[in-house]
């Protein structure tokens, strides 16, 4: 019998819409050609105009509803018009907190055909895998705001840091770096940060214990930001806080072919909420509408969707496809030199997959 999944899909704000319609072509085609499993995708409207309609970025039960689905696929959130910190906070981070999406995975591999800003730098030179913490640490979204709109107003923003927190996402990249047999690098901060990363350091030592087969190296963030440039090769598997991954993979964006081609998972990896797949840029206010943005991130989501469900073999068929149209180069969009629109690059993918 064939498995049907039940997706929510948030297209969200600015391109959000325009590279999501690309990358649920790209599902449906994978469902018709493997021929035994399905989707069937519930789209919601919420993101920046919802809440200039309604003073809210999803409806109250908006969590609840969620919860009735296998996944959800998100394009992008945030606009002119409404604060980033309330579109944000209530949408996009509301989701990956209140499901306990605590493993941000996000690859940063410089796919064959891919532009790489780097001298010298050859696709095998950058394969990484970010684990970033996404469900505490400095996105804690705590703090005061004393005495505000006085010349006396002091703010406080708390980063919190459980031993919980910390062990479970090291765990997680501990056991991906055993199960491919990969390097594992820390990414912290404790020379400055004396509570938070002082812990994580600890837990990070405690942890490895159990896992004395694999390779394990402790960096500072700011050190690894600069190797990241000078030697990417030097990582495969790196675990980091939430802030700190959320910086270091757009910088791991723009040495593995640039934001549209850098995608992300929010998973529970225990399912016992959705996990949420989506590109990892914005909703590029700048090129909107213009039929121009890149769908290689949202689509390589899509990716990461089929390798969460257990279909890892075309998981590797999209990548597969996206190797393919950049080494082709003609369906690209401008940011990659192209000067195909959303849809055409989005099409041509669907194209090449019916032939894999
Ligand atoms: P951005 O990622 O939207 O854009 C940064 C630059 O990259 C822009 O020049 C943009 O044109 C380009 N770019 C991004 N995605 C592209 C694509 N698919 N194809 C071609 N070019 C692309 O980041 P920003 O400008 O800092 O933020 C814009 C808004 O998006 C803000 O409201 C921000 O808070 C929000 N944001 C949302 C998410 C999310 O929903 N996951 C992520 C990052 C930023
Ligand atoms: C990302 C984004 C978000 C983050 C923002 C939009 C809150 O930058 O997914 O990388 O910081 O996590
Ligand atoms: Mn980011």
């Amino acid at each position: 019998m064939s498995k049907n999944y039940k997706i929510a899909v948030i297209p969200g704000d600015g391109i959000g819409p325009e590279v999501m319609a690309e990358c649920v072509k790209v599902l449906n085609v994978i469902a018709e050609r493997d021929g035994s499993f399905s989707f069937e995708f519930t789209t919601f409207p919420w993101g920046c105009e919802y809440y200039l309609e309604h003073k809210e970025m999803m409806p109250e039960n908006g969590i609840e509803i969620l919860s009735k689905y296998d996944a959800i696929l998100l394009g992008a959130v945030g606009y002119p018009g409404v604060p980033d910190h309330i579109s944000l906070r209530d949408l996009l981070l509301r989701i990956r907190h209140d499901f306990d999406q605590y493993v941000n995975l996000r690859p940063v591999k410089l796919l064959e055909g891919a532009p790489c800003p780097l001298e010298g730098i050859k696709p095998e030179d950058v394969d990484m895998v970010f684990i970033r913490e996404n469900s505490e640490g400095e996105y804690s979204g705590q703090g005061a705001w004393l005495y505000p709109n006085t010349d006396r107003e002091v703010v406080i923003q708390d980063g919190v840091f459980s031993r919980m927190g910390c062990e479970r996402i090291i765990r997680y990249a501990f056991e991906l770096a055993k199960k491919e047999g990969k390097t594992l690098t820390s990414i912290s901060k404790g020379n400055a940060l004396n509570y938070s990363m002082v812990l994580w350091d600890r837990v990070f030592n405690d942890v490895s214990k159990e896992y004395p087969e694999v390779q394990t190296s402790s960096l500072l963030v700011d050190a690894a930001a600069m190797n990241m440039i000078k030697n990417p090769k030097r990582f495969q598997i790196c675990v980091t806080s939430n802030l700190f991954g959320d910086i270091l993979t757009d910088l791991g964006a723009a040495i593995a072919g640039g934001m549209g081609l850098a995608a992300g998972a929010n998973l529970n990896p225990e399912k016992k909420f959705p996990s949420m797949f989506e590109p990892i840029h914005g909703s590029a206010p700048d090129i909107a509408g213009k039929q121009i943005s890149n769908p290689l991130a949202s689509v390589w989501s899509a990716s990461q969707l089929l390798d969460f469900f257990g279909y890892e073999d075309w998981g590797a068929a999209v990548i597969r496809s996206i190797e393919k149209i950049l080494h082709e180069k003609e369906y690209l969009t401008p940011d990659q030199g192209g000067s195909a629109t959303t849809s055409q690059c989005g099409d041509r993918i669907c194209e090449i997959l019916k032939t894999i």
